[in-house]
């Protein structure tokens, strides 16, 4: 099955997700950091895009960055006007992010911060900063409610809030589980649920990276 989902993820990517040089470079240099398969799939970043896009996104904040692979794809859709910050916790990664920023000439748009996501999250919140249109939330799986009430802080009424890896091959619906990662999900799901300021749903995903999925979080006040 998996083989099938790789080989459609392929005609799809091929016939709609154009990719550059430096997009393709900046997937390839994914094996340079601390977790090589992470980064979302193209068709993946394309959708990221589209989103933030759709949403008149022009102030970006993620966490976790590795190579920089979606912050790429979010740095070009908020524009030579936009800005995009995203958080890594390991300084090498960081290193790597920056090259294929630079190659993909959104470096000027990007402020990559090197720490601990939630410790550096904070400090956004303590520096009163402007509140971000679209947070994307990508890093440690088990920090997930941590991430999310952090991004409450620093996101507006209208501002998206992205979760990923949310499914993970389906344990989510697993009541019994105790994977971390997999209480992060369930954790986060139900903080969601009960917060009237958001609306949400889960978009399952199949594709070159497994079965997987998209929380997609709206804040309305
Ligand atoms: C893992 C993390 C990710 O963010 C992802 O998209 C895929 C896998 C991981 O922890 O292995
Ligand atoms: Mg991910």
């Amino acid at each position: 099955m998996e083989h099938t989902w790789d080989d459609v993820d392929t005609y799809l990517e091929d016939l709609l997700v154009p990719q550059d040089e430096a997009l393709a470079a900046a997937r390839e240099s994914s094996a340079r950091t601390t977790m090589p398969h992470a980064a979302v799939s193209p068709a993946q970043g394309r959708f990221l895009a589209l989103l933030a896009q759709a949403a008149g996104a022009r102030r970006v904040l993620e966490l976790g960055t590795l190579a920089g692979y979606s912050t790429i794809w979010f740095a070009r859709a908020v524009g030579p006007d936009g800005r995009v910050t995203t958080l890594e916790l390991e300084e090498a990664n960081a290193a790597v992010a920056r090259e294929n920023l630079e190659r993909a000439g959104v470096a000027d748009r990007v402020d990559v911060v090197v720490g601990p996501a939630a410790a550096s999250a904070q400090r956004l919140v303590d520096d009163g900063v402007e509140a971000f249109d679209l947070v994307f939330v990508d890093a440690d799986k088990p920090s997930n409610p941590q991430y999310l009430r952090l991004a409450l802080e620093l996101t507006r009424p209208g501002s998206l809030i992205v979760v990923d890896n949310v499914v993970r091959a389906g344990a989510v619906a697993d009541a019994g589980s105790d994977d971390p990662r997999v209480l992060g999900s369930r954790r986060v799901l139900a903080d969601v649920a009960a917060d009237d300021r958001l609306e949400a749903t889960v978009l399952q995903t199949v594709g070159g990276k497994g079965w997987d999925g998209f929380a997609l979080v709206r804040r309305v006040r």
